[in-house]
């Protein structure tokens, strides 16, 4: 799977590659600091019972940044657009020492992450560059797992759902100023109007 979507990631036009480049600069910071997110100190802060599970995020996450970093590679330099600096400060400020919270902000980061994915895997333009649409598929269906995960350790850590929703709806607000000079991309390789703030908030493009 990696094999041929870097080669997918080679053989891309330079129309849909500079898109695409840009909103994955964006994908790889959170990728990045999630592998820190999940690493040594939130593992060693946890019962042992997470440990395994952990790990297996962690290592996920790494996988996420290799792959991401691959097509990178071929789809050529770091666009203009991208401030990454303003990408790791966000995503570092994200990680905090209280475990109920920084559960529940992975899973508000995750969500916006899949909706975000489920456009590029559904985009009619990346459609012929299979081995791409499933390389981001795959990255998707982890984020889902890792979402759930999330949710379920942050209510038995003793938030409560609106507790979530509230903080997901802030990380959502957050990720939307980030990712702003990243809408005309959006655009171009979903071909749908659909702006990168209802993207968000859990619409999909019908185009
Ligand atoms: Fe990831
Ligand atoms: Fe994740």
């Amino acid at each position: 799977m990696a094999r041929e979507s870097v080669a997918d990631a080679v053989r891309l036009p330079g129309h849909l590659a500079r898109p695409l480049a840009i909103l994955l600069e964006f994908l790889v910071c959170g990728e990045e600091s999630a592998t820190h997110a999940f690493g040594d100190s939130l593992i060693r802060s946890s019962p042992e019972d997470e440990h395994a599970c952990l790990a297996a995020m962690a290592r996920d996450e790494e996988v996420h940044a290799w792959l991401i970093h691959q097509w990178l590679d071929r789809l050529g330099h770091a666009p203009a657009e991208v401030d990454r600096m303003a990408s790791r400060r966000f995503f570092m400020r994200l990680q905090t020492r209280d475990r109920a919270l920084h559960f529940a902000r992975i899973a508000g980061l995750d969500t916006s992450v899949c909706r975000l994915l489920s456009q590029l895997v559904q985009s009619a333009a990346l459609a012929p560059y299979e081995g791409l649409v499933s390389g981001l598929a795959r990255i998707r269906s982890d984020e889902v797992r890792h979402v759930s995960v999330s949710r379920a350790f942050a209510l038995r850590l003793g938030m409560s759902r609106a507790d979530l929703s509230a903080v997901a709806t802030d990380i959502e607000a957050q990720l939307l100023t980030l990712m702003r000079p990243a809408e005309p991309a959006m655009r171009l390789l979903t071909g749908s109007g659909l702006r990168i703030g209802r993207i968000l908030h859990g619409e999909m493009a019908t185009t």
